[in-house]
């Protein structure tokens, strides 16, 4: 018998494309989790309806002046469905430590660039590939990461590179950056929740890099 599937929330703020091909890699049997909730911080995120087209719980909880507040009313619609990993699609917001600290090693992010090049605080979406053309990088990619209290800084699980092109846009560039993100996430999910990848594992290579 097959075993359990592991339990993901889906954490978005926008269109959810990546949201998409997470939902889109879980209809194959043989795929090891399931998406069981979606949350956003905002009511018009386009996630919302494409996770209620998949048949996915999809809930709004909007942002608070106070974090921990926001984090506290998330970690109960998570409880309420029981999720054992989070993985952020989009999601803009910068998650208060305290929810961090309760899903320690169990927070995933994508990233539109290879980090730690083009991340931390303000850096999101096509402001991200703005910088890179800006910088006359030749390459650029995406990351998948686990969640620490500092933003766009922990332990990398899969990156995936692109060519960054003499006539690019924002527009090429994203699009290029997406392509990858949609293949990358799903893979970087399934090696996390078999235990292929391990958070411990990373923190402490990096340690003995340092
Ligand atoms: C994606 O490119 C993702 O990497 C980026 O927002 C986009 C969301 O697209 N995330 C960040 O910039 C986080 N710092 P989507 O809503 O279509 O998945």
């Amino acid at each position: 018998m097959r075993g359990a599937r592991a339990r993901l929330a889906v954490l978005v703020s926008g269109r959810g494309t990546n949201l998409q091909a997470i939902l889109d890699a879980t209809r194959a049997p043989e795929y090891p989790a399931e998406v069981v909730v979606v949350v956003s911080d905002r009511p018009g995120a386009y996630a919302l309806e494409r996770a209620r087209q998949a048949g996915v719980p999809a809930y709004v909880v909007p942002w608070r002046r106070d974090p921990a507040d926001f984090g506290r009313r998330l970690a109960e619609v998570l409880d309420a469905h029981q999720a054992q990993w989070v993985c952020l699609a989009g999601f803009l917001r910068i998650l208060p430590p305290e929810f961090v600290q309760r899903y320690r090693g169990r927070i995933l992010n994508i990233h539109p660039s290879l980090l730690p090049a083009f991340g931390g605080r303000g850096m999101y979406g096509e402001r991200v590939h703005q910088a890179v053309l800006a910088s006359g990088a030749v390459e650029s990619g995406c990351t998948v990461h686990f969640v620490t209290e500092d933003v766009d800084a922990g332990p990398v699980v899969a990156q995936a590179r692109v060519p960054v092109l003499p006539d690019d846009t924002v527009e090429t560039l994203a699009a290029r950056v997406a392509e990858q993100e949609h293949r990358l996430y799903p893979e970087a999910i399934r090696r996390v929740v078999t235990g292929q990848v391990r958070f411990d594992d990373l923190v402490a290579a990096e340690q003995l890099a340092r």
